[in-house]
């Protein structure tokens, strides 16, 4: 067998990580080490079955430390870097963005800076073979309106706070090729769904609020389109992108799976109705709920809120031969399924400082704004 290539993970214990950190390892095709911070949003759980895996190594650790990363260069001599690391939550960043500027720009551009010095170093052969693959968003574009696409020439527009931190995190990655010749690779995808999303993003947000009863808060009138992707499609494109891809090329990655929002929330609670009807749910059998869309609760708008995502993917389709595999329907079904099934992991995820930070901020969620 071909000797396993080593590559640094940041942000390994997140959502799209933890995805993406076991596609990694059953390709057997690399030997993963893990750097992440362990903050909020990374569930201890998540891959605890990789303890012990010979080719799984984790590190706890901030990517905005660059004594730690050069001494994992120095000790694993990786042949890339997948750099996922973020905070990652629009809501958040409206409240207050200090983190997000950290992680997102200061923490990039140290992981940038110490790859580049190790770079340097390698011999002709490793310098070809070496990759830096950033893995970004669609919401660096800013907001579409009833028409169009992004594609990867759409100028930048980010219009909230952690877009703004995506965006100047890209244009590092972007200088450092231009200036450097240094080997990036970027991708910018669209709205990720699927096992393992900390429950403050929409979907499992919806989920969980539904199957304890609690209102489904719907922002705004509804209106507001997002481009779905099933995060496994996600991670192959990733992989594809780190393996195939040219240095300097970004690749715009979506599953051509538009959603209005309130549509969205519907199908999640048909679903719910389906399989996990609420008069066979204890503690909710008493309230006399038919369906559980009885609990939708449109609420104050998200300030700024950007209208519509959608990603023309043809690039990446025609140039790495990638495609999405997973349909919305079969997609959300198995999401719903996994997080109906993981009653302890989401019992990890929701209790300790999110429990508070959801106490906290939920009013501005049910107060209507006054007409
Ligand atoms: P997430 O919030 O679920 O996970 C982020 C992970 O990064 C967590 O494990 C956290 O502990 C870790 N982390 C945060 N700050 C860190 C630091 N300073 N040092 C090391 N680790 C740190 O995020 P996600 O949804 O998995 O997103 C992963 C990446 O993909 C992000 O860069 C995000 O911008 C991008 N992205 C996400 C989506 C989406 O829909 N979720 C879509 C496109 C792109
Ligand atoms: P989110 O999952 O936070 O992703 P993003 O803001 O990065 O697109 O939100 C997806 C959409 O759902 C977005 O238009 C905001 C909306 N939304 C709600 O209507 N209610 C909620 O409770 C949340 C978290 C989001």
């Amino acid at each position: 067998m071909n000797q396993k290539h080593t590559v640094i993970v940041t942000g390994g214990n997140g959502f799209i990580g933890t995805n993406l950190v076991q596609l990694l390892l059953e390709s057997r095709q690399y030997h993963v080490i893990n750097l992440d911070a362990l903050t909020y949003a990374a569930n201890p759980l998540s891959l605890e079955d990789l303890e012990g895996h010979p080719d799984y190594e984790f590190v706890k650790g901030s990517i905005t430390d660059r004594q730690l990363i050069d001494s994992l260069f120095e000790k694993h001599k990786p042949m890339g870097v997948l750099n996922l690391a973020a905070e990652s939550h629009v809501d958040r960043s409206i409240l207050s963005a200090d983190d997000f500027v950290q992680t997102n720009v200061v923490g990039t551009y140290t992981m940038l800076e110490a790859a580049r010095m190790y770079w340097n170093t390698l011999p002709d052969e490793l310098k070809q073979q070496f990759r830096f693959l950033h893995v970004s968003t669609d919401e660096v574009f800013g907001s579409l309106g009833e028409d169009g696409f992004f594609t990867e020439e759409t100028p930048y527009k980010p219009q909230n706070p952690y877009s703004a931190s995506k965006a100047a995190s890209d244009h590092f990655v972007r200088a450092f090729h231009h200036t450097y010749g240094f080997p990036t690779i970027i991708t910018n995808c669209s709205n990720n769904y699927g096992p393992y999303q900390f429950p403050e993003k929409m979907i499992p947000l919806m989920i969980l609020n539904a199957l304890s009863g609690k209102p489904l808060p719907v922002y705004g009138d509804g209106s507001n389109v997002r481009d779905w992707i099933y995060v496994e499609d996600h991670c192959k494109a990733v992989k594809l992108a780190f393996e195939k891809g040219k240095p300097g090329e970004v690749y715009a990655v979506g599953a051509s799976n538009e959603q209005k929002n309130v549509n969205l929330v519907n199908q999640i609670c048909s679903i719910l109705d389906n399989i996990a009807p609420p008069i066979e749910v204890p503690q909710l059998r008493d309230r006399g709920l038919k369906s559980y869309a009885e609990l939708i609760n449109f609420v104050q708008d998200r300030l700024g809120h950007d209208h519509r995502y959608a990603i023309d993917a043809s690039k990446v389709q025609r140039e790495l031969g990638w495609k999405p595999e997973v349909g919305f329907e079969t997609g959300l079904r198995k999401t719903v399924e996994w997080y109906l099934s993981n009653p302890k992991w989401v019992d990890q995820a929701s209790g300790g400082s999110y429990g508070e930070w959801i106490e906290k901020n939920y009013a501005w969620r049910t107060k209507k704004e006054a007409e």
